[in-house]
């Protein structure tokens, strides 16, 4: 029983964590790679924030969290796995666990490795050697599996090659605007209120609620009820919300209000079906068409954009029907790419668009299970009060 309250604890943390710190900036990376920044971005870096850097210095602190969760998963490891938990809480400058000391002296070879022989780009990672193991397999186990007998003939074009007739970006794009509802109708859409369910870090499925603003206001908030069903009305530690304003953001959990920086803002608006869906082009600076794939059996073209804050995203399109089926976004840290997958399902007619009603989002945390959002309505352009997108409290 303590095992399992210990476990979940660590899982509410990795997911408060994620909740909280997924952002980057593309500006930051190319401070930390030793180029130019023309962003005046305040976001702090990591030893300015944590007690215990020795390696990490210089990354935003927005990708500390991000950091330690591909570390994980690519190791097959828990919080737990290098830091020590005292009372079901981690305390994560601590130094006593060998698994950490390794995890430093590794993060230093990484880093040197992508200097000197990748243009400092994070090419080399910890899943490069480890892909989910603790020890990484060095030695060649034989016998080795039976070679397939050469295939004669012509070569057949893999899944992902784009032979003659594929579409430019613009088509892509065009066909997807006309899907959704086409342009004079996703013009005239000023807010909605949506509501309907999500699920929590630990797979409950409670109310939640939206209020959306065009172009960039956005307020979501759910309850999670405690362990031992203690009701919850009334109690704010376990109300969560989460706020957009423009520039500013922030997030309510039990732990308090936190304020979201650097590009978690735009990373935060995942859920939003107005931010999401309507302005898509918008949120990009280039686009380009790279191949096609499969998702559940349906073609989709795979779309390489580049986000207005330089943060690079692949988007799925549906071929038939032309709707965005997915959208993940890479996080480039010190020691690897950190992708965050959300699948947009369930599109159905509102108020003369087509939105979707179902909104899984997918984090790279051993710990966490996707958190998926359905809705049961979404009604378009109804009043919704300035107040709503005030800092909670
Ligand atoms: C593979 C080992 C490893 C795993 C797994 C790992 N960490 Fe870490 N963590 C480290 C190392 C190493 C540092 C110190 C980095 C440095 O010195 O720059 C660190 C530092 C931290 C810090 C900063 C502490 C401080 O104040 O100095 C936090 C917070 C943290 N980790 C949280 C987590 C969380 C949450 C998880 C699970 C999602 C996690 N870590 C998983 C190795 C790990
Ligand atoms: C070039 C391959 C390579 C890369 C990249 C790599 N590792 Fe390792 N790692 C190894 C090998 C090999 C071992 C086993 C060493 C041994 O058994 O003596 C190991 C062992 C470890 C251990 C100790 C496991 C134990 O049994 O206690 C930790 C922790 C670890 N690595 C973390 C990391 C982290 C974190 C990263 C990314 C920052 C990383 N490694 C990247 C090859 C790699």
């Amino acid at each position: 029983m303590k095992r399992r309250i210990l476990e979940i604890t660590i899982t509410l943390l990795s997911i408060s964590a994620v909740l909280i710190l997924t952002g980057h900036s593309a500006a930051e990376d190319s401070r930390i790679q030793g180029g130019d920044t023309t962003s005046k971005s305040t976001e702090k870096t990591v030893e300015q924030v944590f007690k215990n850097i020795k390696v990490l210095n210089g990354m935003p602190q927005s990708k500390l969290y991000p950091t330690m969760r591909f570390m994980a998963a690519s190791l097959g490891f828990q919080c737990g796995s290098c830091h020590v938990i005292r009372n079901g809480y981690i305390d994560a400058p601590a130094d006593d666990k060998p698994e950490k000391q390794t995890a430093r002296q590794m993060i230093k070879m990484v880093i040197e490795l992508n200097k000197t022989s990748f243009q400092g780009n994070p090419t080399i990672t910890c899943n490069t050697c480890h892909r989910g193991h603790r020890t990484p397999q060095s030695a060649l186990l034989l016998p080795l599996p039976t070679p397939t007998p050469r295939t004669t003939g012509t070569l057949v074009a893999g899944p992902t090659d784009l032979s003659a007739g594929a579409p430019s970006a613009d088509d892509v794009l065009k066909k997807y605007l006309v899907a959704i509802g086409g342009k004079a109708a996703t013009d005239l859409i000023t807010s909605c209120v949506v509501k309907g369910t999500t699920t929590t870090a630990i797979g409950q499925v409670v109310a939640y609620e939206s209020e959306q603003l065009v172009p960039d206001k956005g307020h979501e908030a759910f309850s999670i009820p405690s362990d031992t069903g203690r009701p919850c009305t009334g109690d704010s530690r376990c109300e969560y919300a989460r706020v957009i304003n423009g520039q500013q953001g922030w997030l309510k959990s039990g732990a308090g209000v936190q304020e979201l920086v650097g590009e978690q803002l735009a990373d935060q608006k995942l859920s939003f079906v107005l931010f999401q869906i309507l302005k898509l082009k918008d949120q990009y600076s280039s686009f380009h068409v790279s191949g096609r794939d499969k998702i559940d059996d349906r073609d989709v073209y795979t779309v390489n954009a580049v986000r207005s804050d330089n943060k690079v995203e692949r988007l799925y399109f549906d071929i038939e029907n032309g709707l965005l089926r997915r959208r993940i976004s890479y996080m480039r840290t010190l020691i690897g790419i950190v992708p965050q997958q959300t699948d947009f399902e369930d599109y159905r007619e509102t108020g003369g668009l087509k939105l979707p009603f179902t909104i899984r989002m997918s984090y790279a945390d051993p710990g966490s299970i996707p958190i998926t959002r359905k809705f049961a309505e979404i009604k378009l352009n109804v009043p919704v009060a300035e107040s709503t997108f005030e800092k909670p409290r």
